[in-house]
């Protein structure tokens, strides 16, 4: 083993554009996995580690987090990997010693496993960060042993890489975070790679009404597409009255199931309004650090006291990824998810900033790079 040479896309500092520079990744260490990747979808994520001035992370910063690739070398102690493996990357592969994995309940762990930083900057040596955990746009990375998920040999992983992020979090979200039953009336706020996975799962589900809601109308087509059976401009329409509308049962109409995949407060709001009696929103959006919602409680139609509404916290679809990324690869494999059309665009490792700017204008569901 030895160290490799590759390029990776770093934001370097607060407020600059995505570049593009050498990187050295060191060999990996115990229990941990060199990974050469093969695909890595953009998500919107990166976007927003760029956007709210790296959340937190030291610079610099390896983008990405969506990605599949092929295991390239195994750290001491790792035996159910070995070179050549294809693998997912999973940033939330459970830790094991949390509350949540002490009692059993995996999918809830409070943090997840990472490896040690082995990444630097090849002009100064600098010690890279990588997105949640991973760094997926750079030729090569290093996670746990335990984050890569090894896939079926007959699985495309310029595919694969999005069962990742956008995929597992959507469908995650309908049959982890907030269990749609078959029959249920589900609304989605935000038809991007999040939410029409929202909408996948909802299909998958046999929900008997998917209400697709989006300001872009050709997002609003892909989502009719993916199996959302009514379409809601928001931008023209007012989502909350729409929905109730759409959905009149005689008792004010309004869905068991609302989910918001924008990252914007107000879908939230409108999530929680356009709820049946007892029905249930999820936020997936991530929020900025000062972020904040009003809810009413006391409101005889819509308040949520009255109404009886609940509202949950999506992360990553609560996945257990040692379990979910090899049965969603089995769904695309079977045809029952369509992972194909969801891949809008090729790009490669220099279009990082134009496939944000995309993102923003609304042109693609999702951009993958291929290395
Ligand atoms: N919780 C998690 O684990 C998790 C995982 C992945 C992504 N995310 C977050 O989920 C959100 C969605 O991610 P994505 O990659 O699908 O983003 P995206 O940019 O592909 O999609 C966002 C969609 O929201 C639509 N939208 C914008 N304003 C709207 C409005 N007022 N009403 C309705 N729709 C509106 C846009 O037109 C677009 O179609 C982001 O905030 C992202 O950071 C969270
Ligand atoms: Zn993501
Ligand atoms: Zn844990």
């Amino acid at each position: 083993m030895a160290v490799l040479e590759g390029r990776a896309v770093l934001l370097n500092e607060v407020d600059t554009d995505a570049v593009v520079e050498n990187v050295l990744v060191e060999d990996p260490g115990p229990n941990e996995v060199r990974v050469r990747i093969v695909a890595s979808g953009v998500c919107h994520t990166d976007l927003t580690v760029k956007n709210l001035k790296g959340m937190g992370m030291a610079f610099p910063i390896v983008l990405g987090h969506e990605g599949a690739g092929i295991v390239e070398s195994v750290g001491e102690g790792v035996s159910h990997l070995a070179p050549g493996d294809p693998v997912v990357l999973a940033y939330r592969a459970p830790c094991e010693q949390c509350p949540a994995c002490r009692r059993g309940d995996p999918r809830h762990c409070y943090v997840a496993l990472r490896p040690k930083q082995r990444i630097r900057r090849r002009r100064d040596g600098a010690l890279c960060s990588q997105v949640l955990r991973c760094g997926t746009f750079s030729e090569y990375t290093v996670v746990h042993s335990r984050a890569a998920i090894k896939m079926p040999a007959e699985m495309p992983l310029e595919k694969a890489c999005l069962i990742a992020c956008g995929v597992v979090t959507g469908v995650g979200a309908v049959f982890n975070t907030t269990p749609v039953f078959a029959g249920a009336r589900v609304a989605v706020i935000g038809c991007g790679g999040v939410g029409l996975s929202v909408i996948q799962g909802a299909r998958l589900a046999h929900a008997s009404q998917i209400i697709a809601v989006d300001v872009n109308d050709a997002k609003l087509k892909q989502a009719k597409e993916f199996g959302a059976t009514h379409v809601v401009n928001a931008r023209t329409a007012d989502a909350v009255a729409e929905v109730r509308a759409l959905t009149e049962d005689g008792y004010d109409g309004g869905v068991e199931f609302a989910f918001e995949a924008t990252g914007l407060p107000m879908c939230i709001e409108q999530a929680v309004r356009m709820l049946s009696y007892g029905g249930a929103a999820t936020t997936i959006g991530l929020p900025a650090e000062t972020d904040s919602v009003q809810l009413n409680l006391g409101n005889m139609a819509t308040g949520v006291y009255w109404n009886k509404a609940s509202l949950r916290v999506c992360h990553a679809g609560d996945t257990l990824p040692s379990h979910d990324f090899p049965l969603l690869a089995q769904l695309y494999l079977q045809k029952q998810l369509n992972l194909d059309d969801m891949v809008t665009r090729e790009i490669g490792l220099g279009d990082v900033e134009a496939a944000f700017h995309e993102m923003e204008t609304g042109g693609v569901i999702r951009s993958v790079i291929r290395f």
